[in-house]
Protein backbone atom coordinates (compact mmCIF):
# COMPACT_ATOMS: atom_id res chain seq x y z
CA UNK A 1 0.00 0.00 0.00
CA UNK A 2 1.04 3.48 -1.09
CA UNK A 3 1.74 5.58 2.24
CA UNK A 4 -1.08 8.02 0.76
CA UNK A 5 -3.46 4.59 1.02
CA UNK A 6 -2.28 3.81 4.09
CA UNK A 7 -2.67 7.79 5.54
CA UNK A 8 -6.59 6.84 3.98
CA UNK A 9 -7.05 3.64 6.04
CA UNK A 10 -5.87 5.47 9.37
CA UNK A 11 -8.12 8.41 9.22
CA UNK A 12 -10.55 5.52 8.39
CA UNK A 13 -9.84 3.28 11.11
CA UNK A 14 -8.91 5.61 14.57
CA UNK A 15 -9.63 9.17 13.82
CA UNK A 16 -7.37 11.12 15.99
CA UNK A 17 -5.54 7.99 17.09
CA UNK A 18 -3.45 7.39 14.25
CA UNK A 19 -0.14 5.49 13.77
CA UNK A 20 2.74 8.16 13.70
CA UNK A 21 5.28 5.85 13.42
CA UNK A 22 7.72 5.88 10.64
CA UNK A 23 6.91 2.73 8.11
CA UNK A 24 10.32 3.27 6.43
CA UNK A 25 10.25 1.71 3.11
CA UNK A 26 6.94 1.22 3.52
CA UNK A 27 6.22 3.16 0.55
CA UNK A 28 6.51 0.74 -2.40
CA UNK A 29 5.14 -2.49 -0.77
CA UNK A 30 2.19 -4.18 0.35
CA UNK A 31 0.84 -4.02 3.95
CA UNK A 32 -0.73 -7.13 5.96
CA UNK A 33 -3.75 -7.20 7.76
CA UNK A 34 -5.82 -9.47 9.50
CA UNK A 35 -9.43 -9.04 8.94
CA UNK A 36 -10.12 -10.93 11.85
CA UNK A 37 -8.96 -10.59 15.45
CA UNK A 38 -10.60 -9.89 19.05
CA UNK A 39 -7.85 -7.82 20.17
CA UNK A 40 -9.55 -5.20 22.39
CA UNK A 41 -9.05 -5.70 25.71
CA UNK A 42 -11.97 -6.92 28.50
CA UNK A 43 -14.62 -6.71 25.81
CA UNK A 44 -16.11 -9.77 24.34
CA UNK A 45 -14.26 -13.41 24.54
CA UNK A 46 -10.90 -11.93 23.28
CA UNK A 47 -8.03 -10.19 25.17
CA UNK A 48 -8.15 -10.42 28.59
CA UNK A 49 -6.71 -6.90 29.68
CA UNK A 50 -4.01 -4.37 27.88
CA UNK A 51 -1.15 -6.60 28.37
CA UNK A 52 -2.69 -9.34 26.75
CA UNK A 53 -3.80 -7.20 23.53
CA UNK A 54 0.00 -6.33 23.38
CA UNK A 55 1.42 -9.43 23.69
CA UNK A 56 -1.12 -10.39 20.63
CA UNK A 57 -0.05 -7.34 19.00
CA UNK A 58 3.63 -8.37 19.37
CA UNK A 59 2.56 -11.65 17.97
CA UNK A 60 1.12 -9.82 15.03
CA UNK A 61 4.39 -7.90 14.34
CA UNK A 62 6.56 -10.89 14.76
CA UNK A 63 4.40 -12.58 11.92
CA UNK A 64 4.28 -9.13 9.34
CA UNK A 65 1.47 -8.37 10.30
CA UNK A 66 0.96 -4.39 10.39
CA UNK A 67 -2.78 -4.12 10.52
CA UNK A 68 -5.27 -5.53 12.74
CA UNK A 69 -8.80 -5.23 12.50
CA UNK A 70 -10.47 -5.40 15.95
CA UNK A 71 -13.28 -7.46 15.53
CA UNK A 72 -15.37 -7.63 18.90
CA UNK A 73 -18.46 -9.91 18.95
CA UNK A 74 -21.76 -8.08 17.93
CA UNK A 75 -23.76 -11.13 19.43
CA UNK A 76 -26.62 -11.52 22.21
CA UNK A 77 -24.13 -13.16 24.39
CA UNK A 78 -21.42 -10.18 24.54
CA UNK A 79 -22.05 -6.84 25.69
CA UNK A 80 -20.39 -4.50 23.24
CA UNK A 81 -21.27 -0.99 22.58
CA UNK A 82 -20.67 0.59 19.33
CA UNK A 83 -20.43 3.99 20.10
CA UNK A 84 -17.75 2.88 22.80
CA UNK A 85 -15.63 1.14 19.87
CA UNK A 86 -13.58 4.06 18.48
CA UNK A 87 -12.16 5.68 22.17
CA UNK A 88 -11.65 1.88 22.95
CA UNK A 89 -9.34 1.19 19.70
CA UNK A 90 -7.41 4.67 20.17
CA UNK A 91 -7.21 3.74 23.62
CA UNK A 92 -5.18 0.56 22.58
CA UNK A 93 -3.53 2.47 19.71
CA UNK A 94 -1.96 4.64 21.90
CA UNK A 95 -0.88 1.32 24.62
CA UNK A 96 0.71 -0.14 21.38
CA UNK A 97 2.10 3.36 20.15
CA UNK A 98 4.06 4.09 23.90
CA UNK A 99 5.15 0.15 23.86
CA UNK A 100 7.00 1.01 20.83
CA UNK A 101 4.73 -2.13 18.94
CA UNK A 102 4.18 -0.58 15.41
CA UNK A 103 0.63 -2.44 14.76
CA UNK A 104 -2.03 -0.57 13.35
CA UNK A 105 -5.66 -0.96 14.71
CA UNK A 106 -8.46 -1.05 12.22
CA UNK A 107 -11.58 -0.73 12.73
CA UNK A 108 -13.98 -4.11 12.54
CA UNK A 109 -16.52 -6.13 13.96
CA UNK A 110 -17.71 -9.81 13.98
CA UNK A 111 -21.42 -9.61 13.42
CA UNK A 112 -23.58 -12.44 14.64
CA UNK A 113 -25.59 -13.39 11.41
CA UNK A 114 -29.31 -12.94 13.99
CA UNK A 115 -28.30 -9.88 14.71
CA UNK A 116 -27.03 -8.22 11.27
CA UNK A 117 -30.73 -7.04 9.80
CA UNK A 118 -31.11 -5.46 13.61
CA UNK A 119 -28.23 -2.88 13.06
CA UNK A 120 -28.90 0.11 11.75
CA UNK A 121 -27.12 1.61 8.64
CA UNK A 122 -25.03 3.49 10.47
CA UNK A 123 -23.97 0.91 12.94
CA UNK A 124 -23.37 -1.47 10.13
CA UNK A 125 -21.02 1.30 8.66
CA UNK A 126 -19.19 1.88 11.52
CA UNK A 127 -18.65 -1.64 12.24
CA UNK A 128 -17.63 -2.52 8.97
CA UNK A 129 -13.89 -3.35 8.40
CA UNK A 130 -11.75 -0.15 8.01
CA UNK A 131 -15.05 1.79 8.14
CA UNK A 132 -15.10 0.72 4.24
CA UNK A 133 -18.40 -1.54 4.51
CA UNK A 134 -17.34 -4.63 4.28
CA UNK A 135 -19.11 -6.45 7.09
CA UNK A 136 -17.62 -9.50 8.90
CA UNK A 137 -20.48 -11.83 9.29
CA UNK A 138 -20.56 -14.84 11.63
CA UNK A 139 -22.60 -17.28 10.40
CA UNK A 140 -25.46 -18.84 12.72
CA UNK A 141 -24.36 -21.95 13.97
CA UNK A 142 -25.22 -25.21 12.37
CA UNK A 143 -24.63 -25.62 8.23
CA UNK A 144 -24.80 -22.61 5.97
CA UNK A 145 -28.28 -21.81 5.23
CA UNK A 146 -30.93 -19.93 2.77
CA UNK A 147 -30.95 -17.22 5.55
CA UNK A 148 -27.26 -16.62 5.33
CA UNK A 149 -27.99 -15.94 1.44
CA UNK A 150 -30.70 -13.81 2.01
CA UNK A 151 -28.52 -11.74 4.57
CA UNK A 152 -25.84 -11.10 2.18
CA UNK A 153 -28.74 -10.08 -0.37
CA UNK A 154 -30.44 -7.34 2.05
CA UNK A 155 -26.69 -6.30 3.32
CA UNK A 156 -26.14 -5.52 -0.57
CA UNK A 157 -29.32 -3.58 -0.93
CA UNK A 158 -28.26 -1.44 2.25
CA UNK A 159 -25.02 -0.46 0.68
CA UNK A 160 -23.04 -3.56 2.41
CA UNK A 161 -20.84 -6.07 1.42
CA UNK A 162 -20.10 -9.29 3.42
CA UNK A 163 -17.24 -11.27 4.58
CA UNK A 164 -18.13 -14.92 5.61
CA UNK A 165 -16.35 -15.90 8.69
CA UNK A 166 -14.84 -19.20 9.51
CA UNK A 167 -16.78 -21.30 7.32
CA UNK A 168 -14.91 -24.34 8.14
CA UNK A 169 -17.34 -24.31 11.60
CA UNK A 170 -20.33 -24.78 9.44
CA UNK A 171 -19.09 -27.90 7.33
CA UNK A 172 -22.38 -30.02 5.77
CA UNK A 173 -23.25 -32.08 3.14
CA UNK A 174 -24.18 -29.12 0.73
CA UNK A 175 -21.10 -26.54 1.78
CA UNK A 176 -19.50 -26.71 -1.75
CA UNK A 177 -22.74 -25.34 -2.94
CA UNK A 178 -23.39 -22.57 -0.17
CA UNK A 179 -19.75 -21.28 -0.41
CA UNK A 180 -20.07 -21.06 -4.34
CA UNK A 181 -24.09 -19.45 -3.77
CA UNK A 182 -22.53 -17.03 -1.49
CA UNK A 183 -20.00 -15.81 -3.43
CA UNK A 184 -22.10 -15.52 -6.34
CA UNK A 185 -23.92 -13.19 -4.25
CA UNK A 186 -20.48 -11.32 -4.07
CA UNK A 187 -19.29 -12.44 -0.65
CA UNK A 188 -15.81 -13.44 0.37
CA UNK A 189 -15.36 -15.75 2.42
CA UNK A 190 -12.39 -15.53 5.39
CA UNK A 191 -11.02 -18.91 6.63
CA UNK A 192 -9.18 -19.26 9.98
CA UNK A 193 -5.82 -18.91 9.36
CA UNK A 194 -5.00 -21.73 11.69
CA UNK A 195 -7.01 -24.09 10.78
CA UNK A 196 -5.32 -23.64 7.19
CA UNK A 197 -2.16 -24.01 8.45
CA UNK A 198 -3.00 -26.93 10.22
CA UNK A 199 -4.23 -28.49 7.28
CA UNK A 200 -2.89 -31.64 5.84
CA UNK A 201 -2.60 -32.73 2.31
CA UNK A 202 -5.44 -34.16 0.83
CA UNK A 203 -7.85 -31.86 3.09
CA UNK A 204 -10.57 -30.60 1.92
CA UNK A 205 -9.90 -26.77 3.01
CA UNK A 206 -6.78 -27.48 0.66
CA UNK A 207 -9.25 -28.71 -2.14
CA UNK A 208 -11.56 -25.98 -1.33
CA UNK A 209 -8.58 -23.11 -1.84
CA UNK A 210 -7.36 -25.05 -4.88
CA UNK A 211 -10.87 -24.35 -6.45
CA UNK A 212 -10.77 -20.51 -6.07
CA UNK A 213 -13.80 -21.20 -2.95
CA UNK A 214 -10.61 -19.12 0.00
CA UNK A 215 -10.44 -15.47 -0.36
CA UNK A 216 -9.08 -14.36 2.77
CA UNK A 217 -7.45 -15.80 5.95
CA UNK A 218 -7.88 -13.84 9.37
CA UNK A 219 -6.04 -15.33 12.14
CA UNK A 220 -9.40 -14.90 14.77
CA UNK A 221 -7.05 -14.92 17.79
CA UNK A 222 -8.57 -14.26 21.01
CA UNK A 223 -5.45 -14.24 23.47
CA UNK A 224 -1.70 -14.37 23.52
CA UNK A 225 -2.23 -17.07 26.47
CA UNK A 226 -4.14 -19.48 25.35
CA UNK A 227 -5.79 -20.81 21.72
CA UNK A 228 -5.42 -19.25 17.96
CA UNK A 229 -2.13 -17.40 17.65
CA UNK A 230 -2.37 -13.96 16.03
CA UNK A 231 -0.80 -14.72 12.88
CA UNK A 232 -1.55 -15.42 9.28
CA UNK A 233 1.99 -16.30 7.40
CA UNK A 234 1.67 -20.10 8.44
CA UNK A 235 -1.76 -20.41 6.37
CA UNK A 236 -0.25 -18.08 3.44
CA UNK A 237 2.45 -20.90 3.06
CA UNK A 238 0.37 -23.82 3.69
CA UNK A 239 -2.10 -22.34 0.34
CA UNK A 240 1.23 -21.79 -1.82
CA UNK A 241 1.28 -25.79 -2.66
CA UNK A 242 -2.84 -25.32 -4.49
CA UNK A 243 -2.88 -22.08 -5.54
CA UNK A 244 -1.24 -19.77 -7.86
CA UNK A 245 1.02 -17.14 -7.14
CA UNK A 246 -1.54 -14.63 -8.19
CA UNK A 247 -3.95 -16.76 -6.07
CA UNK A 248 -2.18 -15.89 -3.00
CA UNK A 249 -1.35 -12.15 -3.49
CA UNK A 250 -5.32 -11.33 -3.97
CA UNK A 251 -5.98 -13.47 -0.67
CA UNK A 252 -3.14 -12.03 1.43
CA UNK A 253 -2.81 -8.31 0.22
CA UNK A 254 -4.62 -7.55 -2.56
CA UNK A 255 -8.45 -8.28 -1.19
CA UNK A 256 -7.82 -7.37 2.68
CA UNK A 257 -6.41 -3.66 1.47
CA UNK A 258 -9.42 -3.48 -1.32
CA UNK A 259 -11.82 -4.44 1.73
CA UNK A 260 -10.36 -1.32 4.18
CA UNK A 261 -10.25 0.80 0.83
CA UNK A 262 -13.97 0.53 0.84
CA UNK A 263 -13.86 -0.95 -2.93
CA UNK A 264 -17.44 -2.12 -3.61
CA UNK A 265 -17.11 -4.64 -6.23
CA UNK A 266 -14.54 -6.67 -4.85
CA UNK A 267 -14.12 -10.07 -6.98
CA UNK A 268 -12.23 -13.06 -7.00
CA UNK A 269 -9.77 -12.65 -10.04
CA UNK A 270 -10.13 -16.44 -10.94
FE1 LIG B 1 -14.02 -14.35 15.80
Amino acid sequence: MSRTGTAHLALRSQGPATNHRSRGSAHNRSVVIDVHCHILPALDDGALDLDDSAAMAAQAAQDGIEVVCATPHIRSDHLVRVAELPSRRAALQRELERRGLDVQIARGAEIAQEKAAMLTDRELRELSLGGGGWVLIEPAPGPLGDDLCALVDGLRLRGARAVVAHPERHAAADFEDRLRELTARGALIQWTADFVARAAAGDLVLGYAGAGLVHLLGSDAHSSRTGRPLRLAAGVAKLRAVCSSAQIAWIAQEAPRAILDGVEALTPPW
